[in-house]
């Protein structure tokens, strides 16, 4: 194995992936830690994966970046406790799992492969600082803000990056009356915090639109409405300060609910997308300066809706996007001659510049 210098980079780095944790997206993470600790080994890195809240029993002192290692059976033992999460939940203070910081602080880097609460939202980010733990991605301040959609919304309106329309509202203080607020049928009803669509809701009348604000107000206590946009999907990863190429998503029916995003061949995407070099321009430049609103450091995905008369509204971003090899960012690093081991590596490479 050679031990060099590679662009900065020591070679090969002890590399601790983590996964899993206890949000809506565990599931989804445990794909992309998966297929970001196979890639790593696959670039010579001594790559190991772990489930941020279940953790591993034990791990060989001397050794626990083993040069032998198998990815597989380490997620299966993660998806083992699937089922088991909310109970553990119940039982335990500490969200970090037995040997998760042991091995972290021993590690080159942490790659995060986390995604939603504890993991996106911060938290991890400012615990890690704190304890002296470099990982990929953005810092904490930038991870919160982008968690709460609300927040964003602000952020890109004071950097004139366009966003639907809409409010903030919370479970105490619901508004009912659309109208009063300047919003009419219909809006999307999003929980602040949501990923993956969990929580999302269009709705078309009053009836429906009770309804969602029951439901989002089931899974937090904050809620965003805003306008519906009609038109066409796409998302343009950002990737320390410069656009990727644009990708177009196109559900094959309905929105771009969980089931689309997950369920092979339910969504077609086009990278690069389809639309004249202007409007191409136009939307990675609102994705540039909307990473920048939000201090962005690293990478990061946003999301785009586009009205037929061109209209572009930018809205969300993604500290940690989905990161299977089947993703939307490695499909458009794809499109920049990059595979997909090639873009674990650069952005682990981006993100050590923090710590320049
Ligand atoms: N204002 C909107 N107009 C039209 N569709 C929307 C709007 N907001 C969300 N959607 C649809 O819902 C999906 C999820 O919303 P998003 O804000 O990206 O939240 P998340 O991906 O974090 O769950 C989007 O990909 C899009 O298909
Ligand atoms: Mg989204």
């Amino acid at each position: 194995m050679p031990s060099d210098k590679d662009g900065g980079m020591e070679f090969p780095m002890n590399i601790v992936v983590l996964a899993g944790g206890t949000s809506t997206e565990r599931e989804v993470s445990i794909s992309s830690g998966t297929g970001i600790c196979n890639a790593l080994r696959s670039k010579g890195h001594r790559a190991i994966l772990i489930d941020i809240f279940c953790g591993i029993e034990t791990f060989v002192e001397g050794d626990p970046f083993p040069e032998e290692y198998d990815v597989a059976e380490a997620a299966a033992y993660i998806s083992s406790f699937n089922d088991k999460i909310r109970e553990m939940k119940k039982e335990r203070r500490s969200f970090f799992g037995p040997c998760v910081l042991e091995l972290c602080q021993r590690a080159d880097i942490v790659f995060l492969g986390l995604h939603g609460a504890n993991g996106e939202d911060g938290r991890v980010q400012a615990a890690f600082d704190l304890m002296g733990i470099r990982y990929t991605g953005t810092g904490y301040l930038s991870s919160a803000m982008a968690m709460d959609k609300g927040v964003t919304k602000q952020m890109f309106r004071m950097h004139h990056v366009p966003t639907p329309r809409g409010i903030t509202m919370t479970k105490n203080e619901p508004v009912h009356d659309l109208k009063s607020v300047g919003l009419g049928f219909p809006v999307v009803v999003k929980t602040c915090c949501g990923g993956s669509s969990v929580g999302v809701y269009i709705v078309q009348d009053q009836t429906e639109y009770e309804e969602a604000l029951e439901k989002a107000f089931s899974y937090e206590d904050e809620a965003v409405v805003e306008e519906y946009i009609k038109g066409r999907e796409f998302s343009v990863a950002v990737v320390d300060g410069k656009a990727y190429p644009v990708i177009e998503i196109q559900p094959l029916s309905g929105f771009y609910d969980y089931k689309n995003k997950y369920q092979p061949g339910a969504t077609i995407e086009t990278c690069p997308a389809d639309l004249p070099q202007d409007l191409t321009d136009l939307m990675q430049s609102y994705a540039e300066t909307g990473y920048k609103a939000l201090g962005m450091e690293g990478y990061c995905r946003l999301d785009f809706m586009m009205r037929p008369d061109g209209d572009i509204y930018c809205l969300e971003a993604n500290t940690l996007p989905g990161m299977t090899p089947t993703s939307l960012i490695p499909q458009e690093a794809a499109v920049l001659g990059m595979d997909y081991p090639t873009l674990c590596d650069e952005l682990i490479r981006i993100s050590l510049r923090k710590y320049e």
